[in-house]
């Protein structure tokens, strides 16, 4: 059973085959209108979203299939207790496939070891966001032609911001890639990324704390949102929540044929005047959200039928053990719920859990 966690438990082949089916249904609508016909999409959303659960819900009708499950998990057994190994267990004979957005990282993880059916991670805590990255890659490749050889700067919240650590890790098999980090010193990307970029990724990775210092060399700025609801402490969010915004005066110094993406939703990074100028691609981005999606479905719908293995590729592919220690993250899933702790060593002996890759 295939499953979609992290970006990399797809080839760049495959992503690439993923990217140009999502193109294909761009072209020919009506040729897949019918193509999952009698087939059921789970959306299981335990967190907010609205774009990612509508657009997986349009895939869905748009391919003639049907769709169930809950947007607030207040409203399912959760609120009495129930395990999200026992709620896959049990969504399993009600769906095909399974899209779950989830607060705890790791529990699409967790679900995909019992659900018998393929799992999709709709985000799981500041952890990954497998399809948002698919989103921005359809996006980049309609917009710039190529995924390769592009320079690539990622501002806001690289610590909490899961599509800036997914979309990360699959540029990093991009040929020639650049990549410029644009962050406050508290919200640097998380320990465990810049070790992964910084090990021989292949990446060419600069740290910078102004947006205007990146500016004029990039193909493709990424803006994101400060994760507020990922701070413990309100004060925290408060003195960072306006570090980067976006704006026509900055944006005179980029080049004119750099592109603005943003998984959205925005809050102040980029100013409301943006929208008009035709770098700006966020809308255009969101619209491609749908059309992977039904190439994601499509895709491991199919794989399902000939029965394909799950193999994660190479970050997560060494053996995991089963550890007597336990991860200190308490957002990750193995906090909560009853889950074999799973280990994986590093090469320099230290351990990472295979929920939420804390380093251990
Ligand atoms: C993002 C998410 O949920 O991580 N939104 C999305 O899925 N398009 C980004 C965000 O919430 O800031």
């Amino acid at each position: 059973m295939r499953h979609l966690i992290d970006p990399m438990d797809l080839t760049v082949e495959q992503t690439g085959q993923v990217i140009a089916l999502a193109q294909e249904i761009i072209a020919d609508r009506g040729r897949f209108r019918d193509a999952c016909k009698g087939k059921k999409l789970a959306t299981l959303f335990y967190e907010p979203s609205t774009r990612t659960r509508l657009s997986f819900t349009s895939a869905m009708l748009e391919l003639g299939g049907e769709v169930i499950g809950f947007a607030d998990a207040r409203s399912s057994s959760v609120s009495k207790g129930e395990t999200v190994a026992d709620t896959v267990r049990v969504i399993r004979c009600f769906a095909d496939i399974i899209a779950m957005r989830h607060f705890k990282e790791g529990a699409p993880l967790v679900a995909s070891q019992y659900a018998g059916i393929p799992v999709i991670n709709a985000g799981d805590g500041s952890h990954a966001h497998p399809t948002q990255t698919l989103t921005d890659l359809l996006t980049i490749q309609r917009e710039k032609g190529r995924l390769d050889h592009l320079t690539v700067g990622f501002c806001g919240d690289l610590k909490f911001g899961r599509t800036v650590h997914s979309l990360l890790r699959a540029l990093s098999r991009y040929e020639g890639t650049k990549v410029v980090l644009i962050s406050p010193e508290e919200l640097r990307l998380p320990d465990y990324m810049l070790r992964e970029l910084g090990a021989g990724s292949g990446l060419e990775v600069r740290e910078v704390r102004t947006l205007e210092e990146a500016m004029p060399e990039l193909d493709i700025l990424y803006m994101t949102r400060v994760q507020k609801e990922r701070f413990a402490d309100e004060a925290d969010y408060e003195r960072v929540k306006d570090s980067y915004v976006l704006d026509l005066e900055k944006l005179k110094t980029a080049r004119e044929d750099m592109i603005v993406l943003h998984p959205l939703p925005r809050v102040n990074e980029i100013a409301r005047a943006v929208d008009n100028d035709p770098r700006a691609a966020y809308f255009r981005q969101v619209e491609n959200g749908k059309f992977v999606r039904m190439a994601l479905i499509l895709t491991l719908l199919r794989w399902a039928g000939e029965n394909r293995p799950f193999e994660r590729t190479p970050v997560l592919a060494e053996p995991y053990g089963v550890g007597e220690r336990t991860c200190p993250n308490p957002h990750c899933i193995s906090a909560t719920e009853d889950v074999d702790q799973l280990l994986r060593r590093e090469a320099d002996g230290s351990c990472r859990c295979a929920y939420c890759e804390t380093i251990l």
